[in-house]
């Protein structure tokens, strides 16, 4: 029996190499709480991840696919409930209302402790309780951050120790009395004795849960994603963005990519787009022949915390060491990178099973006559049905990508000289538009708009509001989120230091019939390239309502048959359509209201009243 932990015979027994008086009284406090019939104290091992693997293939959570297509990797089936992110269940639980603002759930956190104590009290019963310490970056580097999350589902540990630098070492670190983000997660599924588990436990009830004073993470009911896999979302975004705020720096949704010119001349660029709107293939781009020289390598794909240094350049990292991207899509010309990084020790979620035990999803390859969908149903071509949900994901480390860059573990990041940010926008918002300062590029991002995907549950398609890619992420209030974007760049501007330049960019256009009008992929390095050359002073442009466009003619061609109709089409303003875009500008910073920086408002309507003028 153990002393704080009254209700439950499980023995917190940390391991010597665990020194943290805390946090073993935690692991002690919340097991007392969830009552599981043990503890796991995970070490990262590769001895450890192979015997948590072969439990969920035992337990039906994971299938081993066939080692000869894809060694050492398996292939988890969600519930169908539980599939993406739920935006509609996720809180941000600070002590006052308006410090979440009008773009987050909020309850009052007294209230939502007791609602969670109540559905946390007796939920690991049954399974195993298991403490998984990780690195946000690198390992003992000034600008990383450690968390600890407790959880009940072994798929959750087997990701985490590929999403994040998990394990023992991240003790060493902690020592006696480091700090630490505390995140509690279960799948909300407690077993009664003798009762069989389900392939995916979880919990129609769901709550992701964050108390930024606390700097705390609660998470109930769902295993999928950022739901589960606490520290991305829940901890490098909303959490992080509350002590960046605090402290001085970004945590934002973007990837950060290094590109390097025939020259040999390197730039880092850190892109904010939506969920699913092409992050993980922007940072992983390859060039096209026709461009020879030029090379880009990844940083990170998803998430990236930006700070200054001490030349009062903004230099950024990528706190995770993984990948946990779409899957729908991803093919070998569409993302050559991608598709090589993912040849083993793969963890895929929700993709289809063929029938010689690999994998497939739409836009893969040419269909199989025959799979198991991601719900183990047959599937033919002509079955009307998906055979991978939309939101199918693979997790696999960093180190597998080809195009890695040399810097990407580097604690000090890179410097980056362009932010870029794009939605996924049918029509009104041309290729791509270099900001004309600060400002204006903190404006282009305040008021980004993008069609919804399936990477949250909802509905989709439809064109939302998506500041800086981070709506369903930042962890305060969006309005001091702007200020605390725009007091960034007064400060580095006055101290003399050169500000990163901001584009905005929408690969996504359609035609009368639904086609993409832009080739994308790595075509979208030709619109890279200008971004770098306009930065080094070499490329033209023409002025426009909302920045600076490239003419037809500072745009390189070679190789690429674009005609200067279609790129008129695709660069146009159309002042109809911009009429209602800026309307809709209006009605956002309306919603948003109080605390809105007055420069955006100013800038909405100087926009506004060029347009009619
Ligand atoms: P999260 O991991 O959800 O944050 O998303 P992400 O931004 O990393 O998304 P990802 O790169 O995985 O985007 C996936 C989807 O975007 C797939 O459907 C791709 O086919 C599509 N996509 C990516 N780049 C392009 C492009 O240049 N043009 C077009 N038309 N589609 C693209
Ligand atoms: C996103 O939705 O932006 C993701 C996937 O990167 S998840 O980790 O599930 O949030
Ligand atoms: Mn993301």
């Amino acid at each position: 029996m153990n002393a704080a932990n009254p209700k439950s015979s499980v023995r917190v027994d940390a391991p010597e190499w665990v020194r943290h008086r805390r946090l073993q009284a935690w692991v002690g406090e919340i097991a007392a709480l969830t009552r599981p019939d043990r503890i796991e104290w995970c070490d990262g091992s590769q001895e450890e991840y192979d015997r948590l693997c072969a439990g969920l293939v035992r337990a039906g959570t994971l299938r081993r696919l066939n080692p000869e297509k894809r060694p050492n990797s398996y292939l988890a089936w969600s519930d169908p409930d539980d599939v993406a992110r739920v935006e509609d269940r996720t809180f941000i639980c600070s002590e006052r209302q308006e410090d979440a603002g009008p773009t987050n759930n909020w309850a009052p956190p007294g209230q939502m402790r007791e609602t969670l104590h109540g559905l946390f009290d007796g939920c690991m019963q049954g399974r195993t309780l298991y403490v998984i310490p990780f690195s946000m970056g690198p390992l003992g580097s000034p600008i990383a951050h450690i968390g600890v999350e407790l959880t009940d589902s072994p798929y959750v540990v087997a990701n985490m120790r590929i999403m994040t630098r998990m394990g023992r070492k991240v003790y060493d670190v902690l020592g006696e009395d480091g700090d630490f983000v505390p995140c509690v997660h279960s799948v909300g599924k407690p077993l009664q004795p003798g009762e069989a588990d389900v392939p995916w436990p979880c919990n129609p009830t769901k709550y992701i849960v964050h108390y930024p004073e606390a700097r705390e993470i609660w998470s109930f009911g769902s295993g999928y994603g950022g739901n589960a896999l606490l520290g991305k979302k829940c901890f490098a975004l909303r959490i992080a963005s509350n002590m960046g705020r605090d402290e001085g720096w970004l945590a934002e949704h973007m990837l950060i990519l290094g590109v390097t010119s025939p020259q040999g001349r390197k730039m880092h660029v850190a892109a904010a787009f939506p969920s699913a709107c092409g992050k993980t293939n922007f940072a992983m781009m390859i060039p096209p022949a026709s461009l020879p020289g030029w090379k880009v390598t990844t940083i990170g794909d998803d998430i990236a915390w930006i700070k200054p240094g001490s030349d009062g350049r903004l230099r950024a990292i990528n706190p995770e060491a993984g990948y946990f991207g779409v899957a729908p899509g991803t093919n070998e010309k569409t993302n050559y990178n991608c598709m090589a990084s993912l040849r083993e020790n793969v963890l895929f979620t929700n993709v289809a099973l063929t029938d010689d035990g690999d994998v497939w999803w739409e836009g893969m390859g040419p269909a199989p006559a025959h799979c198991l969908d991601w719900q183990g149903r047959d599937w033919t071509p002509d079955c009307g049905r998906k055979a991978a949900h939309p939101n199918a994901r693979f997790t696999v480390s960093a180190q597998q990508n080809p195009a890695i860059d040399p810097d990407w573990d580097n604690p000090e990041g890179v410097t980056i000289d362009a932010f870029v940010v794009g939605g996924r926008r049918a029509d009104t918002v041309p290729l791509v538009t270099e900001a004309r300062n600060w400002v204006e590029g903190v404006y282009m991002a305040a008021t980004l708009g993008s069609q919804t995907t399936a990477a949250a549950a909802g509905a989709q398609g439809v064109v939302r509001r998506d500041p800086f890619a981070m709506l369903p992420f930042c962890g305060y209030n969006m309005s001091d989120y702007f200020a605390h974007w725009l007091r960034l760049g007064d400060k580095l501007q006055t101290a003399g230091a050169t500000l990163p330049r901001f584009f905005a960019v929408n690969w996504f256009q359609t035609d009368d019939e639904g086609r993409f009008l832009w080739p994308g992929f790595g075509e979208n390095m030709r619109v890279l390239k200008w971004m770098l050359e306009r930065i080094e002073g070499d490329a033209g442009g023409r002025d426009t309502l909302l920045g600076t466009t490239p003419r037809y003619e500072d745009i390189a061609w070679d190789g690429l048959d674009f005609g200067r109709d279609a790129f008129d089409r695709i660069t146009a303003i159309d002042a109809q359509a911009w009429q209602h875009e800026l309307a809709s500008h209006a009605e956002w910073f309306d919603k948003l209201a109080a605390g809105l920086p007055a420069a955006l408002r100013a800038h909405c309507e100087r926009l506004t009243a060029q347009l009619v003028s």
